[in-house]
């Protein structure tokens, strides 16, 4: 059996760039993984089978890690069958790539049962077929994506930092609030030199999704004004919400549908997370 973690990510900048022809929208964004993880046992079996802590989760074709498990067979052509088990903390909808990361993890933990038959950047490559948000889990754990997500560029580690991950009660689906975005009406600033603050110690936190999702779920903007009255510097919507990722020290009192603190995370050329 072979047990890998599977974390969570936040993006501690996001800027939407243009809308594209294909329904997606070309964006840039600092990703960064953080230790608020999953955790899957993989072992190969009979028949292929997933198992998961939380009943609410789809265990069939639906789940990234089938998908996943599908995307590997049908690349490279080999067959073979496995069981997941997969061990559930990150929350669901919450902009945090929960599903990407497990679907990343399945394809590495694949690779490494059958003795790394493929290359880790073509996983990553074939990656982008399962979602736009599961080739950045190939990187460093810290890196400036493009594209529509895609387009990967590791960067060494940052500095330690703690977060607190907070998620309210309330869902958001991501199609609908990229539906909702008013292009125009975005931040202007410029994501290299946003992603350069990052390097040289100073972060400007901003996310182009979190004004459309705070509209779209009035309660999300009250959640965020509470997390602020807490004390924390920052309060910034990770994805397309509904968790907020909290910067800074408080006292956090508040209640929440899910809170922990979380610290960057980062893994080493050859080893997963
Ligand atoms: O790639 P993924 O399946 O995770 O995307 C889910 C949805 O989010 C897409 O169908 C699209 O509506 C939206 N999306 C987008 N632009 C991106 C990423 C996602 O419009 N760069």
């Amino acid at each position: 059996m072979l047990t890998l973690k599977s974390p969570a990510k936040v993006n501690l900048f996001l800027k939407i760039v243009k809308r594209r022809e294909d329904g997606y929208h070309d964006l840039a964004s600092l990703f960064q993984a953080i230790d608020l993880c999953d955790r899957l046992h993989f072992e190969l079996s009979e028949v292929d089978l997933i198992e998961c802590t939380q009943a609410a989760i789809p265990i069939g074709s639906t789940n990234l890690v089938w998908k996943a498990i599908e995307l590997f067979k049908r690349k490279t052509g080999l067959s073979f069958n496995l069981k997941v088990k997969i061990d559930k903390f990150i929350p669901v909808q919450a902009g945090l790539g929960g599903g990407s990361s497990n679907a990343a993890t399945t394809l590495w933990g694949i690779n490494r049962l059958l003795d790394f038959p493929v290359s880790v950047q073509e996983l990553q490559k074939w990656s982008s077929e399962i979602g736009s948000d599961v080739p950045f889990f190939f990187s460093s754990g810290t890196a400036y994506c493009t594209g529509r997500g895609d387009i990967v560029h590791s960067l060494e580690p940052f500095p330690p930092e703690t977060l607190w991950i907070c998620k309210s009660e309330a869902g958001l689906s991501t199609p609908e609030v990229y539906r909702h975005l008013n292009i125009q009406k975005l931040h202007q600033h410029d994501p290299v030199s946003v992603l350069e603050g990052f390097m040289t110690g100073k972060p400007l936190y901003f996310n182009d999704l979190e004004e459309t999702a705070l509209k779209l779920l009035p309660a999300l903007s009250s959640f965020k004004q509470q997390l602020l009255n807490q004390g924390f510097n920052t309060v910034m919507l990770s994805g397309s919400g509904s968790s907020f990722f909290c910067v800074g020290t408080a006292q956090k009192t508040i209640s929440c549908s899910f809170d922990s603190p979380a610290i960057y995370l980062n893994r080493k050329i050859d080893e997963w997370y």
